[in-house]
């Protein structure tokens, strides 16, 4: 468990699901990203716990202390499919945008990253579009990779998501 100033980066626990499923209906968030079934937030829970378990570190689920809601996600993901780096992501319920929580959730799984991965750099994806995301990226300090921009293989051909950019932040010295 990560404790910030107004959050707890804590494991997924059942009950997180519903307002995680809330999250899935609302367009706002779901703007840059593909249509997610209740099923696949299941599913997309049940892979966190076991990353977690396996690896020590998740896209942690977000609690606010003052009321103790669940707000999103943030976290650290291992290397895998399509970047095949550490990576940093993050998900928050619209109504809980534009406070800094992210940015808070982000610097604090930066850190924890640092402190307990040995990995020289770590990524950020998003389609081209989500500014918001990117933006996020660029408070953090990452740097974007031109010429690490592709097409996420997971996005149909077609789709106007499928064009992704990369960001990239390496190890403090
Ligand atoms: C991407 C996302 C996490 C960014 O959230 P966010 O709230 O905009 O980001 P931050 O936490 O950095 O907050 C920044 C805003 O909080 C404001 N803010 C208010 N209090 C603040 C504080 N104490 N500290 C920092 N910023 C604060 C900033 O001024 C800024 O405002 P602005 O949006 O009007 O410019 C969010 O939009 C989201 O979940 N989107 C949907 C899911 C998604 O697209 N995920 C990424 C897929 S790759």
């Amino acid at each position: 468990m990560i404790e910030t100033a107004r959050l707890l980066l804590r494991p997924w626990r059942d009950m997180d699901l519903e307002a995680f499923w809330a999250m899935a209906c609302d367009r706002a968030v779901m703007r840059y990203m593909p249509p997610l079934s209740r099923a696949r937030c299941e599913k997309l829970v049940e892979r966190m716990t076991v990353m977690q378990a396996e690896h020590g570190h998740c896209l942690w689920a977000l609690e606010r202390k003052t009321d103790g809601r669940f707000i999103g996600f943030c976290g650290i993901i291992p290397p895998v499919s399509p970047t095949f780096e550490y990576e940093i992501g993050w998900r928050l319920a619209s109504d809980a945008w534009g406070q800094g929580y992210a940015r808070e959730a982000a610097e604090a799984s930066l850190d924890w990253a640092w402190r307990r991965l040995i990995t020289p750099a770590i990524v950020a994806i998003t389609t081209r579009e989500n500014a918001r995301s990117w933006g996020l990226m660029e408070r953090l300090g990452m740097t974007r990779c031109p010429d690490e921009d592709f097409k996420h293989p997971g996005i149909a051909k077609n789709d106007p998501l499928r064009p992704h950019v990369l960001y990239r932040i390496h190890r403090p010295r």
